[in-house]
């Protein structure tokens, strides 16, 4: 057996009277006098691949084990088909069962599970028409991302996972310490285990220092945006916030892309061509299964996607923005006033409501964005940007970097936050300094916005949240 053979996608495009063999787990199998039909897919494509099985072709004992969830190959031909929908079949003329699944027990049933409890079994829902969609949108997104910055000359930069600063100064990071030993212990009700410190000075620990896992690259990539002028990175990011929301995960995937010799107007003009292209590229490259995710998870998909690649981002300023709240009418659950971070009934609104599609947010209060953000010359003010989605409120956060070392240290300083782990950072400016900006996008929202899947959990294979980390 080798990989180089066809998938289901080339099958299904394969003239009849071709010979084939069909790789791939069974969805269904319905009988019928002296036929069985059976639905086979691969993962390839949305689309199954009918397989006519008449009597005598295969033996009995193994046509009963060709029950859902089964890994099967088939040999056979392929010819025209009568039913509607697909061009092609394949006639079986013998088949392979590599791994039967007792029809008792396989939890992934045909029809009306929940996405509740197919999360449950993550492992094997991405065999279902939902998620198999999901994660071929993830891998073509992932694939047009990188296509994306290489054509502009954007290098490909890996940050360190593992950091001992601070990014967004928020202080929701996940420790890294090997002065936590698992300890199994027994207990009335059975085995379970419980951590045992080794020791509490963080000289004594693995990095001598307290080390966490990293919020965002973006720190690591101004480095190299600062010699190699416009780089991005696109890794896995983690944060212990105790959100249990639709939109939050404790370890989720952020492309961010970071340029010298560009301001906010540049950032600007990069998110909103970067969202535009990846979408176009998947309206054109995953027609299939955005084709599905219209008819039954969004019914506006489609229609929003082609608009939004289409039309210009409005672009207003905070201050603009609470302006609009205020005088919306609207009753929301949290005030808005100058200087409130912005909510997502509020983002909402504004994308939703006021404007009718993704909207740039610009020039927030110091008070509520990173400490790495520029000045305005009004003091109170930086240099932000939030990119704001119909349906999912901020997708991208990002702003023009202050590159003044003076004002730099104090806004550290001011933000509570150490000056000695950011030595580096500043020298930075010390040595070279040149006006910088860059963004970051979240992956997961960005493929909950061109899904129209409504929980973050379902756009990523094994989520972790507060509470799970299972699988
Ligand atoms: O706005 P954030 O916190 O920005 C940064 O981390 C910057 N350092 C990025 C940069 O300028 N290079 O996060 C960026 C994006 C958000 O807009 C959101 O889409 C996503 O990351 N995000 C999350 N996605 C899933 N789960 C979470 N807990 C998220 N937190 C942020
Ligand atoms: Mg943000």
């Amino acid at each position: 057996m080798d990989y180089r053979r066809q998938y289901v996608s080339d099958l299904l495009k394969l003239a009849p009277g071709t010979q084939a063999s069909a790789y791939g787990w069974v969805k269904t199998r319905r009988d019928s006098k002296g036929i069985s039909f059976v639905q086979v897919n691969d993962g390839s494509c949305f689309q199954d691949l009918q397989v006519i099985v008449n009597d005598g072709m295969i033996g009995d004992d193994d046509l009963k084990r060709i029950t859902t969830g089964a890994c099967v190959r088939f040999d056979g031909e392929i010819v025209e088909s009568p039913a509607a929908g697909q061009a092609v079949e394949l006639r079986a003329r013998g088949a392979e069962i590599f791994g039967p699944a007792d029809p008792q027990s396989y939890p992934l049933q045909k029809k009306g599970a929940s996405f509740e409890f197919l999360r449950e079994i993550a492992h094997l829902r991405s065999r279902g028409n939902t998620f198999g969609a999901v994660f071929r949108i993830r891998a073509e997104a992932a694939q047009a991302i990188h296509s994306f910055y290489h054509k502009r000359g954007f290098h490909y930069i890996q940050t360190p996972i593992i950091t001992a600063s601070d990014c967004e100064g928020a202080g929701a990071m996940f420790a890294v310490s090997t002065l936590l030993e698992s300890e199994l212990c027994s207990t009335p009700e059975g085995e379970s285990s419980k951590w045992r410190l080794k020791g509490t000075d963080p000289a004594e620990d693995f990095f001598a220092k307290p080390a966490f896992l990293t919020v965002s690259g973006q720190l690591e990539a101004e480095s190299l945006a600062l010699s190699m002028t416009n780089v991005y990175t696109f890794g896995p990011t983690f944060r212990a916030e105790n959100s249990s929301t639709s939109r939050h995960l404790a370890e989720f995937w952020m492309v961010e892309p970071e340029m010298a010799f560009c301001d906010l107007e540049g950032n600007m003009n990069l998110a909103e061509e970067f969202l535009k292209e990846t979408i176009s590229h998947l309206l054109d490259k995953r027609a299939d299964d955005l084709e599905f995710f219209n008819q039954r998870i969004e019914p506006t998909l489609l229609k929003t996607l082609e608009h939004v690649t289409k039309s210009d981002f409005e672009r207003m300023t905070y201050t603009e923005a609470v302006k609009h709240l205020e005088s919306s009418g609207e009753r929301f659950e949290y005030p808005v006033f100058w200087g409130a971070d912005l909510q997502s009934e509020h983002e909402r609104w504004l994308t939703e409501t006021k404007v009718g599609r993704p909207v740039i947010l610009t020039d927030y209060p110091k008070e509520i964005k990173a400490f790495y953000m520029r000045m305005n010359p009004d003091g109170k003010t930086v240099r932000a940007m939030d990119v704001l989605a119909p349906r999912i409120g901020e997708i991208i956060g990002g702003s023009q970097r202050e590159e003044r070392l003076d004002l730099l240290k104090s806004r550290i300083e001011e933000s509570g936050l150490p000056l000695e782990p950011y030595w580096w950072y500043l020298d930075l400016r010390r040595f070279g300094s040149a006006p910088h900006a860059g963004f970051g996008l979240g992956f997961e929202r960005f493929l909950m916005y061109v899904t129209g899947m409504k929980n973050i959990r379902d756009v990523i294979p094994f989520h972790r949240t507060p509470g799970h980390a299972e699988f």
